[in-house]
C-alpha cells in the first residue's frame, strides 16, 4: 500500500504551501513588520526580536527544543496561600534528609546547579505568579558570574543553599577540599546576595557519612537530598517531568529538579499548577526542617544515586 505521505495529492499540496508562502507574504497588504507580529502570534512566541528573519518567523517546525518558550500565562493560576511560617530549625534536628514528617500537605521544591542567565529568572517570574517559595542549591562557581539572578532570588523570598563551588564529587575530596568547596560556595553567596546559606545538598547526592557530619559540625548545613527525582537532567520532555513529580509528591516530600535545564523549567507551569491543585502547599527546606514533627524521623541511608 502506498504510503499517503508520498501520494501526489500530498507532494502537491505541501509544495504549494512552500511556494506560496513567500509569495503571499510580498503580496500581503500587510507590512512586514505586520505579518512578523502575527507570524509570531499564530506561533505563540513573543515578539522580542526584531531581527528575526521572515523565514526564520515563518519556520515554525523546529525540531530542538532550545526554541521553546513558555507561553504567557492566560487567566488566572492557581495561587499557594500566603505563610509566615518559621524557618528557625534546630541544629539538632538531624544530619541528613531526604523527606522530612510533617503534619499538612507540605512540600518543598528545590532546583539545583544554577544559577542559569536564562532559566533561572524565566523560573523565577513563574514562581512569582503563584506565590511559591523554592530552594535553589547553586554553585559557587555560577554565583559569582551571575550574582544579580542570586540577589533576585532572594529578594524575592527564596532560600538559596550550597551546592558546592565547583559540583565535583565531593566523596572523593580530601577533608581540607570539601571545606574549600563549601566555604568558597557560601562566601560567592554572601558576596551576591548577603546571605548565608543554611542548608547544602552534595552534587549527586554523593557525601560519606563522616563528611555529613564534617559539614553539619564545622558549617552546620543539613545535607538535604530528596524524596522525588524526575531525572529530568535527563531530558526526558516537559511532560515527563511533570507526571514523574506529580506522581512522587507526597507530604513533606523535597523535589529534586534543576533551574539549569530549559526543558525542566518548561515543565513547571503544569508542575506547579497540578500540585497546587491537589492541595499541596508549597514552603522552602528551612521551613519544612522547621515543622518536623519527630526528631527521629527521615535520617535518610548513605546511598548516592548516579548523577
Ligand atoms: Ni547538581
Amino acid at each position: 500500500m502506498e504510503n499517503p505521505l508520498h501520494s501526489s495529492a500530498y507532494k502537491v499540496l505541501s509544495t504549494s504551501i512552500r511556494a506560496d508562502l513567500p509569495e503571499s507574504v510580498s503580496q500581503s497588504p500587510l507590512s512586514r513588520r505586520g505579518f512578523m507580529l502575527l507570524a509570531a502570534t499564530l506561533s505563540g512566541c513573543a515578539v522580542a526580536d526584531p531581527s528575526r528573519t521572515l523565514s526564520g518567523a515563518a519556520a515554525t517546525k523546529t525540531t530542538a527544543n532550545s526554541a521553546y518558550r513558555t507561553p504567557a500565562i492566560r487567566g488566572p493560576v492557581p495561587r499557594n496561600p500566603d505563610n509566615s511560617l518559621s524557618s528557625n530549625f534546630s541544629n539538632d534536628a538531624g544530619i541528613a534528609f531526604s523527606r522530612v514528617l510533617v503534619s499538612g500537605n507540605y512540600i518543598a521544591m528545590t532546583f539545583d546547579d544554577g544559577p542559569h542567565p536564562q532559566n533561572t529568572p524565566r523560573l523565577l517570574d513563574m514562581l512569582r505568579a503563584r506565590n511559591i517559595k523554592a530552594t535553589f542549591y547553586v554553585i559557587g562557581r555560577s554565583v559569582e558570574i551571575y550574582p544579580q539572578i542570586v540577589r533576585r532570588t532572594v529578594a524575592e523570598g527564596h532560600e538559596v543553599g550550597n551546592h558546592s563551588q565547583t559540583h565535583r564529587l565531593l566523596s572523593k575530596l580530601s577533608d581540607s577540599e570539601l571545606r574549600q568547596e563549601m566555604s568558597r560556595c557560601q562566601n560567592a553567596i554572601g558576596r551576591a546576595a548577603g546571605v548565608r546559606p543554611r542548608t547544602m545538598r552534595p552534587p549527586y547526592g554523593g557525601l560519606l557519612q563522616r563528611q555529613r557530619e564534617l559539614v553539619h559540625k564545622e558549617f552546620g548545613y543539613p545535607v538535604i537530598l530528596w524524596s522525588v527525582d524526575p531525572l529530568d537532567w535527563k531530558r526526558p520532555g516537559a511532560s515527563v517531568v511533570t507526571s514523574r513529580i506529580l506522581a512522587g509528591a507526597s507530604s513533606g516530600g523535597i523535589i529534586l529538579a534543576h533551574d539549569l535545564h530549559g526543558q525542566t523549567v518548561d515543565a513547571m507551569p503544569a508542575t506547579l499548577d497540578g500540585l497546587l491543585r491537589r492541595g499541596f502547599k508549597f514552603v522552602t527546606v528551612s521551613q519544612l526542617l522547621a515543622m518536623k514533627t519527630d526528631a527521629s524521623s527521615a535520617q535518610m541511608g548513605a546511598s548516592a544515586p548516579s548523577y
